[in-house]
């Protein structure tokens, strides 16, 4: 980096990737004519667009990120055989896949070369456990679901995730009882607020158990939705205007769920110069403008337990800042890193190490030492997963020499918009 690159102004970060594809799922779902604001144009949102268009859903969009929708005509077709290519969306595969189990068709779900490689155990187990009739190539894509009537269950899930939970949520939208899922430690829940404005029969809470999410069959009413900034997304530029010097940067319409929210917890830790300001709420989504500066005295932090799910997509971005950090920066609990886009351990631990950078492998997280300056000429790989190739670039900032990154294209998968922003904010 020239030394004297900086960032500084202000951005509006585009809608949030999880809002959106539950926009589509359950917009579609009300079998209604909505208008939905404010849709993220990434691929991975486009690949569950798709998938509804491939089931009679119409749609125009009145502006880039503006739509109309009309569902009445969905799933008309019964009987049918349909093939769908998930693309790189663990999301998409993982919430239809619940769906697609109690519809009259069967589907076949398919994916890219990374998509194919994650595990889908942790949904066709609740999902057989309903009573779906699910075939899989050992676990993995593609998927062959034969839609059936199913059955309640009450599901204690082994992981904190989104994933699972809104699948299980989906199949029992379909069955009269009541379904329930627990986690111990609470993931993201776009699922239950959507649900709860679309006035479905959904209730959340805390017993003994940990924390529950319930379900029973609902009709949904036929309402626009808006939807919000997406933090995940505002994270690589919080991250980048905290640790180049002389940055200050305002990014607004940052959604604030407290189930996202775990990167202020870390900048918490971390002693972030940040603030937070115009907060709302939109569609039952909490957003606000947050403003963060370049800060010289980073402390160490440690990510763990129930902090885990919250940031579970922060933690590459969050890497990064740990290596500016004053002293060791400790990650822990979140084995299930190893299942993202790419197996993010390895591939975070080897990328530093390249680097020179102190950084070790541990079965459920890593280390990074701080104050460790960047200055190698590197290239650095990506393996398709986009929130690799925007830490990288972040990290070409920092980098007083040449980082080349392989596959940067991947980042269209989240965040299309992503060079744009960050080129717009830099000051040479
Ligand atoms: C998501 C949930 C998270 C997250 C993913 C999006 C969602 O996955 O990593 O990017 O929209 O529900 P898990 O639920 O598997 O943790």
């Amino acid at each position: 980096m020239d030394n004297k690159t900086k960032l500084k102004g202000e951005i509006t970060i585009p809608p949030d990737k999880s809002i959106s594809h539950r926009s589509i799922i359950f917009g579609a779902l009300t079998k209604g004519k909505i208008k939905i604001k404010n849709l993220s144009v990434c691929e991975d949102v486009i690949s569950t667009l798709n998938i509804f268009k491939q089931l009679g859903l119409k749609f125009e969009y009145t502006s880039q990120r503006n739509l109309n929708i009309d569902a009445t005509a969905l799933f008309k077709n019964k009987n049918e055989e349909y093939t769908f290519d998930c693309g790189n969306s663990g999301t998409t595969t993982r919430l239809l896949s619940g769906l697609f189990s109690w519809q009259d068709f069967t589907s076949v779900l398919t994916g890219d070369e990374s998509l194919s490689k994650r595990p889908m155990k942790r949904i066709i187990e609740p999902l057989r456990l309903m009573g779906a009739e699910i075939d899989s190539n050992d676990y993995k894509l593609p998927l062959k679901i034969k839609g059936r009537e199913l059955n309640t269950i009450e599901y204690h899930s082994p992981i904190a995730s989104a994933q699972v939970k809104s699948c299980i949520l989906l199949a029992g939208l379909g069955i009269d009882d009541i379904t329930t899922v627990y986690e111990k430690n609470l993931s993201r829940n776009h699922t239950e607020l959507m649900l709860e404005y679309l006035d479905a029969n959904v209730s959340t809470g805390k017993d003994n158990n940990g924390y529950f999410s319930q379900i029973k069959k609902s009709q949904l009413m036929p309402k626009d939705i808006e939807i919000t900034g997406d933090i995940s997304s505002a994270a690589f530029f919080m991250v980048a205007a905290a640790i180049i010097p002389n940055s200050s940067v305002v990014i607004k319409n940052v959604g604030i769920n407290p189930t996202r929210t775990g990167i202020l917890d870390v900048f918490n830790q971390a002693k972030i110069d940040y603030k937070i300001f115009n907060e709302k709420t939109v569609c039952s989504e909490a957003t606000a403008d947050i403003e963060v500066n370049y800060t010289e005295n980073i402390k160490p932090f440690e990510i763990k337990g129930d902090l885990v799910p919250r940031l579970i997509d922060e933690i590459p971005i969050l890497s990064l800042l740990a290596t500016q950090a004053d002293g060791i920066s400790i990650i822990k609990d979140a084995k299930d890193l190893r299942n993202k886009e790419s197996d993010r351990i390895k591939t975070i631990v080897n990328a530093y190490k390249k680097l020179n950078i102190e950084a070790k492998e541990y079965d459920d997280g890593f280390l990074i030492e701080g104050k460790s300056e960047i200055n190698k000429d590197v290239t650095l790989e990506t393996y398709l997963d986009h929130r690799l190739a925007m830490t990288y670039h972040v990290l070409s900032l920092l980098n007083k020499k040449e980082t080349k990154i392989n596959g940067f294209e991947c980042v269209n998968t989240s965040f299309p918009e992503f060079l744009d922003l960050m080129n717009k904010l830099i000051v040479k």
